[in-house]
């Protein structure tokens, strides 16, 4: 097998949705059947998804100041921010920027339905962001090919009257207004769920296979309408029987599944669930107490640093002197444009383990190789980046993702990690 098929699978997805709104409500869970195509992955797909993960982080990490009034750890030292902003009610600076990534390396999608009557939309399941981002009706840039939201159609929906737009530096890419409307995310309805619907597209959303839209299942503290994620709102309606859902992220086909209301025990080891606590309310946010490569821990200044658990990237990110450590006495290691490459038939010796909670959760040598930089190429793209603006962080994203099943748990705020079960 070649040892490409993470970043086929994760730049050039296309999503079947086949399970039935009724299937969905009778397992409470929604699958997300995952078909590769094959095609090349190269450099510049991963460079615009890091841009697109990069400027992510800006606007959300923002968002956290903007909405708490305190600034987060992954800017701290940064430039100081003007606060204040959202209680003038201006609609200046980044307070109303939403996240979009490139899609040419979207990741994993599944199906909500929207309004009444529902119209079903496929979105991005993102745990790095927490707003849900559809086109509009009056969308006439770059949603060809996707549903959009005609807030009109539907009787429930209420217009918020409340514009937001989309800032790159000081250009403006796209816009459109808020709404409340039903939504229903695996036959749970999340009643008065506020959304954003797009008059101006992201040019790149464009492509045939990416989703509709983007659903954030981070909290609200990060939100750029500051209002409550698609999850929370199901939480606040006590439609649950938990308030958990559970991820597992698979490049086998049928293998990987959003679970709404709880965990699924058959997909992982029950005696290897390590439980860790938020530490900071906003993104995922958790403690990672080792990342070692060989044996050696890899975390500078200390051992231990603050992770932060996102689908909605590809890569394990942390800032670029990290980076530079790790690949370290790597023979062959270079970065091409900030992305790491080591030769092939050696970069299966150097993926990473991380500690969680005491407990060791080793990357795969396949989910750590993304693949060769080109066609033919003996350099193959690793599976962990240096990205500036990403302090002392460490982005935890599908090359680790993929190896765990993981348990987002909004009522007891905490992460649990667990081994696959084969
Ligand atoms: C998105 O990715 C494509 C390559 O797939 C690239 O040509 C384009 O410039 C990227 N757009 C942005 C905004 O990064
Ligand atoms: C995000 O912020 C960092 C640090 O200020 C900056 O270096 C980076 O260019 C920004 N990313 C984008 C996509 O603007
Ligand atoms: C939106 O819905 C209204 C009411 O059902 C309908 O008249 C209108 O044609 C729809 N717009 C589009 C673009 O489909
Ligand atoms: C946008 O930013 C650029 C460079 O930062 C600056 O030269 C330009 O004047 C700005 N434009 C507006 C309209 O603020
Ligand atoms: C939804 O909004 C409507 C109109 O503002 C309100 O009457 C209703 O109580 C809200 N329902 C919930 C569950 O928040």
């Amino acid at each position: 097998m070649r040892p490409s098929t993470a970043l086929l699978t994760l730049c050039c997805l296309v999503s079947f949705i086949v399970a039935s709104p009724l299937d969905a409500y009778q397992r409470n869970t929604i699958s997300i059947p995952l078909s590769r195509i094959s095609g090349d992955t190269t450099i510049t797909d991963v460079k615009a998804h890091l841009t697109a993960v990069s400027h992510k982080y800006n606007v959300t990490s923002r968002n956290y100041v903007l909405n708490t009034g305190s600034p987060h750890s992954l800017r701290n030292r940064g430039p100081p921010y003007k606060l204040g902003e959202r209680s003038t009610g201006s609609l200046t600076g980044d307070r109303n920027s939403v996240p979009l990534k490139n899609q040419s390396a979207t990741l994993w999608y599944g199906s909500i339905a929207v309004g009444e009557p529902p119209e079903p939309f496929t979105v991005q399941i993102d745990t790095g962001s927490a707003d849900l981002l559809l086109c509009s009706v009056r969308c006439c840039i770059s949603c060809a090919g996707h549903r959009r939201y005609n807030a009109t159609s539907s009787s429930t929906s209420l217009d918020l009257s409340t514009p937001f737009v989309v800032k790159y530096g000081n250009r403006t890419e796209m816009g459109g207004d808020e709404y409340t409307d039903v939504v229903e995310l695996a036959g749970y309805k999340a009643i008065n769920q506020t959304l954003g619907a797009a008059d101006t597209y992201y040019p790149d959303f464009a492509a045939s296979n990416a989703p509709d839209g983007l659903a954030g299942f981070a909290f609200q503290e990060i939100s750029s309408y500051g209002a409550t994620p698609l999850f929370q709102t199901l939480v606040d309606n006590h439609v649950l029987r938990k308030n958990v859902f559970g991820i597992s992220l698979s490049t086998q086909k049928d293998k990987s599944e959003l679970r709404i209301g709880g965990s699924n025990p058959s997909m992982y080891e029950p005696d290897t669930l390590t439980i860790v606590p938020v530490t900071i309310k906003g993104y995922w946010q958790i403690q990672l107490d080792r990342l070692s490569r060989n044996g050696e821990n890899m975390i500078v200044p200390t051992d231990k640093a603050q992770a932060i658990v996102d689908t909605g990237t590809a890569f394990i990110v942390t800032d670029p002197e990290n980076a530079v450590k790790y690949y370290k006495n790597v023979k062959g290691a270079r970065a091409v444009d900030e992305i790491w490459t080591v030769p092939c038939d050696m970069i299966g010796l150097y993926a990473p383990t991380l500690t969680f909670g005491g407990r060791l959760f080793p990357v795969s040598s396949s989910t750590f190789n993304l693949g060769p930089v080109h066609e033919g190429s003996t350099d193959c793209i690793a599976g962990l980046t240096g990205m500036p603006g990403i302090r002392e962080h460490w982005i935890i994203g599908d090359v680790f993702l993929q190896n765990v099943y993981t348990i987002f748990d909004v009522g007891n705020t905490e992460v649990g990690f667990a081994k696959l079960k084969l």
